[in-house]
């Protein structure tokens, strides 16, 4: 029996058994059969989750594009790596072989340390979809840089954020990009936010759009000369296990954005062993996320879990409604995809939109279907099952996190059945937990709780960059000795885990995560705001939308409100991104608080999916008053 390679239910539960009984062992045995490494480790795992600390496969030296590049040349050196499907559908695809990817991340590495890039050195990304973001993504890694990759959507201010908090001197982006209709203009946004990063030394941009960008002399240059003049052979630097592998920031319930930090060989063997299982990755098939690579789910299964077993991994420039909404169909039966991988807000988006997008195209390819980043309803799950899958493609609903790096809890297809809304059983060596309130675990079956992990698995995030305090603060002090994941879950009569939604102020939209306080600092930036409160309410495609209540400093007539509603969404649009606009805003003349002066945010989200009459108690409020007049004005 090969634990890598997990084939029944029968063989889950024993694999599952061995890993969490003998969890050394099991790790220890799995990394040294299906890896490639300079020097083993000293010890399988080292960790104390109150400090917290956690080290996997410490003393270990490898470098992961060995892995994912360099191992693969003997037998694999002419298939496609990465299949680049533009946005354009009349833009030929792209085959990147084995052989040629490895000649352009050895390029690029070269070019970054022509640029003085060193190892431990932070490489902000900010690029569209396109080859040379995963290029560079591994080139980094090639180096022992830490790759800090920003999503192009983004505005600004968020990059400059990015930017300064971990300290990047180098910036590779591109001209602009396409998606759909639209280009975005990378490089000038690039060019804003470096006013505020003084920092940066180098940018180096890659042409893809062909507009006119302005280059500052001295800093600024195109990548493609630099490419082509490139050595295309650069040794792998080697790299520590617990040498930091790239930072990916994600929102907090207040604050600053966290820069989680990945470390190298746990972070390797868990994305591979996942991707490996969860989508039955067998050598021929043509493995497809949608995601966008400025995302954990890009990082982790579009680059590195489908790279390190030599899978073919699509990636795809641009969005699903263009040029019309059969695109990700098309690219199904163009490409022959096994393994479709994607949100459950692209599935609503498309679900409304006519059955003849989907039935016109062959999907007869496909065999597993995914999904993450957000609960999927269940008319979702069903209209994916039955139009998309044709019920013979499980469905895996992968619930996991930034901070996971993978994914944890998901059925195994083809071994776990699967039940609507359900992400199932935890993934191997995963020992989940509810607990209740009061901190003390739930046990049995048909329970409710908030979902902790009791025990660490290879690739925990393993700090907030520049705050260890806020990493033990925010995942390790709610539950002491367990990391708290901010979800709830219910477990029910067969074991079985379903991810009820965020229990803190982090609001999924679009499976996007957003956290309150950025937003409400953006809003209250604007000059005639007085004070205001984010919640999220329920809609259609986007699982959730935002709803602001905000006070102004001065009354407003209907005509200044109009106005003003419009710039306090640009606003929002160009502190953080136009992802985080608010779809419904109300004016309001106090918001409800608790007499230590806490917003109470769980009126607010009644009072927006009207259910008034649940609102309990509001006498013990500081302004009981206010509640009235907010109902009344509810949009
Ligand atoms: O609330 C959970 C939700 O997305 C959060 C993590 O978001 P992020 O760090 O951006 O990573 C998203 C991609 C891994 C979780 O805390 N979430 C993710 N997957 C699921 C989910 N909620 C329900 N079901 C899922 N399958």
């Amino acid at each position: 029996m090969n634990p890598y390679q997990i084939e029944s239910l029968e063989q889950y539960f024993q694999v599952y058994n061995e890993s969490v009984q003998n969890p050394e062992q099991f790790w220890g045995q799995l990394a040294r059969d299906n890896f490639q490494w300079h020097k083993t480790w000293d010890r399988v795992l080292d960790w104390d989750f109150h400090k917290p600390e956690v080290k996997w496969f410490d003393g270990a030296q490898l470098n992961i594009t060995e892995n994912c590049i360099d191992r693969h040349l003997k037998n694999r050196a002419h298939k496609t790596a990465i299949l680049f499907e533009p946005n354009n559908p009349k833009e030929p695809a792209q085959h990147i072989t084995y052989k040629q990817l490895s000649e352009k991340v050895n390029r690029m590495a070269n070019v970054l340390k022509e640029q003085n890039v060193q190892k431990g050195d932070r490489v902000c990304i900010y690029m569209p979809m396109i080859p040379e973001l995963a290029v560079a993504v591994l080139a980094c890694a090639r180096i022992g840089a830490v790759h800090s990759v920003v999503f192009g959507g983004f505005s600004a201010t968020a990059l400059a954020t990015r930017i300064n908090d971990c300290d990047c001197k180098i910036v590779l982006t591109a001209d602009g990009g396409f998606r759909g209709s639209k280009t975005i203009s990378l490089k000038a946004i690039v060019d804003e936010a470096l006013h505020d990063c003084p920092g940066v030394r180098k940018v180096l941009v890659c042409k893809r759009t062909q507009e006119q960008v302005v280059m500052q002399a001295g800093r600024d240059a195109w990548l493609e000369p630099l490419l082509e003049a490139a050595n295309s052979d650069c040794p792998a630097t080697i790299m520590e296990a617990e040498d930091p592998l790239f930072i990916l920031y994600t929102s907090g319930s207040t604050g600053q954005p966290k820069g989680m930090v990945h470390s190298t060989a746990g972070y390797m063997v868990y994305t591979a062993y996942t991707f490996k299982n969860i989508f039955q990755y067998k050598e021929e098939d043509v493995y497809w996320c949608t995601a966008d690579i400025g995302w954990i789910t890009g990082h982790s299964y579009i680059v590195y879990g489908p790279l390190a077993n030599g899978a073919t991994t699509v990636m795809f420039e641009g969005v699903p409604s263009y040029p019309d909404f059969g695109r990700f169909w098309e690219i199904v039966e163009k490409h022959k995809v096994n393994q479709f991988y994607t949100a459950p807000t692209a599935i609503r988006a498309l679900a409304k939109e006519k059955l003849e997008y989907v039935t016109k195209y062959d999907l007869s390819s496909l065999k597993v279907l995914g999904t993450v980043g957000e609960p999927i309803n269940e008319e979702a799950w069903h209209w994916y099952d039955t139009h998309v899958g044709k019920h013979k493609s499980p469905i895996v609903d992968t619930w996991w996190q930034t901070e996971t790096g993978g994914i944890m809890i998901s059925p195994i297809p083809y071994c776990t059945p699967t039940t609507p809304t359900f992400a199932t059983l935890p993934f191997i060596g995963i020992q989940p937990a509810l607990r209740d309130a009061e901190g003390q675990e739930v046990f049995g079956k048909n329970v409710q709780g908030r979902l902790c992990i009791k025990f660490p698995w290879p690739s925990i995030a393993r700090t907030i960059w520049g705050n260890h305090e806020r990493y033990r603060e925010t995942y390790f002090s709610t539950f002491p000795g367990n990391y708290f994941t901010g979800d709830g879950a219910l477990r029910d009569s067969v074991g079985y885990y379903r991810i009820t939604g965020r229990v803190d102020d982090v609001i999924i939209v679009s499976g996007h995560n957003l956290g309150t306080a950025p937003i409400e600092d953006a809003i209250n930036e604007h000059p005639k705001v007085a004070e205001s409160a984010i919640v999220g309410f329920p809609h259609d495609i986007k699982g959730n939308a935002l709803y602001g209540f905000i006070i102004l400093k001065e009354q407003a007539s209907a005509e200044e409100q109009k106005a003003l509603k419009a710039e306090i969404n640009q606003q929002i649009a160009l502190q953080i991104g136009p992802i985080a606009k608010l779809d419904k805003m109300q004016f309001v003349i106090g918001l409800p608080k608790t007499r230590s002066g806490k917003i109470m945010r769980r009126i607010l989200r009644k009072i927006t999916v009207g259910a008034t009459d649940e609102l309990g108690d509001t006498s013990t409020l500081l302004n009981p008053e206010v509640v009235d007049s907010i109902i009344e004005g509810a949009v």
